[in-house]
């Protein structure tokens, strides 16, 4: 099936207007395109890449009040504790018909590419065995990349290594860890040499629940940065969080800048999720608990944003709409100059799917998988200003849903 869209605005695109889609692939970006079979017309609306959400734990998803919801310090902390304890009740099936609900809510955001901590210090790995299964059932609809994520700890959590080391082999694309969590500096440290051996072993992509606290001794970044830049595995390498990055002195910054750009890491921030968790035990002026976004892109490395959480025992709310999360993302790290806003989609597009290393198969580039996202808008600008809807979703020249533009019963005159 040839198909034609007409009438696009193709983000990093200038001229081009159309895109000629067969067997699923763009073949050809430009206008005045040959005829097709099907022409569709998008109205002049703004066409992106799909969003990535390269940080989101769908294990948890709709948890936040199954044990009462009583949130009391709101901190990082107590949301372990808190799940420690809700997830004595969960099953295989419970982890899928949650999360199912939670991708589809994402999907109907734009999303078409994630990346999901799931949690492995359980001895059942009920978590991780869900997520393989539903990774297999919706990967027609969905990329889903599975971190094996010891979330109580690889060691504070006994034979937490090792069950991270069994979902690898059982499938996961990548080793996570907490080392800000584990009982003692040394120790999370171990993790972080654990974490880059697992990852050389079975050749697996790193993803990091790095430093997501205030505490500016917490400085994980900087061991695991000096030890993938070693192996040179960098770029197949991402830090999540790393707050206390946000927190450090500038002198210290300022040295560890040119060892992240050196290394090719990543990095993952969650700002609606940091914002709530952070500078939780600070008086004023409260610290914004996001790390250095600006800096880090000014000084050429990657960042992207994440998710995280849609309402589990860490944050109570969460939808999946990233342009929700691009909206607080901006704001909190300043990155909103006009300048900066006309790539600012970069962040929860191109730079996501970079982090994923899904950059061969993922961009409006001729020869690619023909999936993209149609906005309420047809200017960058105007599309972020006015935090627009996704009006259409198409995966491999397929719609995966499309929606009208909303209708005014009361005319505005505008
Ligand atoms: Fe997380």
């Amino acid at each position: 099936m040839k198909r034609k869209f007409v009438n696009a605005r193709l983000y990093r695109h200038e001229a081009a207007t159309e895109l000629l889609v067969e067997n699923g692939k763009i073949t050809h970006i430009g206008t005045g395109l040959p005829e097709a079979e099907e022409e569709i017309d998008l109205g002049g609306k703004l066409v992106l890449p799909p969003y990535v959400d390269p940080h989101l734990h769908l294990d948890y998803v709709y948890t936040g009040r199954n044990d009462g919801g009583q949130i009391k310090s709101g901190t990082l902390f107590e949301g372990i504790a808190r799940w420690h304890e809700i997830k004595k009740s969960q099953t295989v099936e419970d982890v899928k018909k949650r999360a199912l609900a939670a991708i589809r809510e994402e999907m109907s955001h734009g999303v078409q590419f994630i990346q999901t901590h799931i949690d492995v210090t359980d001895p059942k790995l009920q978590g991780i065995s869900a997520m393989l299964e539903l990774r297999e059932e919706l990967n027609d609809k969905i990329d889903i990349q599975i971190v094996a994520f010891p979330q109580e700890g690889m060691y504070a959590y006994k034979g937490g290594h090792e069950l991270v080391e069994e979902a690898l082999k059982m499938g996961a694309d990548c080793v996570g860890g907490i080392p800000h969590f584990e009982w003692a500096r040394e120790i999370g440290e171990k993790s972080i040499h654990r974490i880059v051996e697992l990852a050389l072993r079975y050749d697996k992509m790193i993803d990091v629940h790095c430093d997501e606290t205030d505490d500016i001794m917490s400085r994980f970044l900087e061991l695991l940065n000096a030890l993938v830049m070693i192996e040179g595995i960098g770029p197949k390498t991402a830090a999540s969080h790393t707050c206390s990055f946000g927190s450090a002195d500038n002198a210290y910054a300022f040295r560890m800048m040119g060892l992240l750009k050196a290394s090719g890491i990543n990095f993952i921030s969650c700002p609606t999720e940091n914002a709530y968790l952070q500078g939780r035990q600070d008086a004023y002026p409260k610290r914004r608990g996001l790390t250095r976004v600006k800096e880090l892109l000014q000084e050429g490395v990657n960042v992207c944003f994440a998710q995280d959480s849609i309402n589990d025992p860490w944050y109570p709310l969460g939808n999946g709409n990233m342009m929700n999360i691009l909206d607080n993302g901006i704001h909190l790290t300043q990155v909103a100059s006009y300048e900066e806003l006309e790539t600012a989609f970069d962040l929860i597009t191109y730079n996501g799917a970079k982090a994923l290393m899904l950059e061969e198969q993922y961009g409006l580039e001729e020869g690619k998988p023909a999936n993209f996202i149609v906005l309420n808008e047809s200017s960058v600008f105007e599309a972020i200003r006015k935090r627009v809807e996704v009006l259409a979703s198409v995966r491999k020249g397929e719609f995966l849903f499309r929606r009208n533009e909303p209708e005014y019963a009361i005319p505005l005159g505008i």
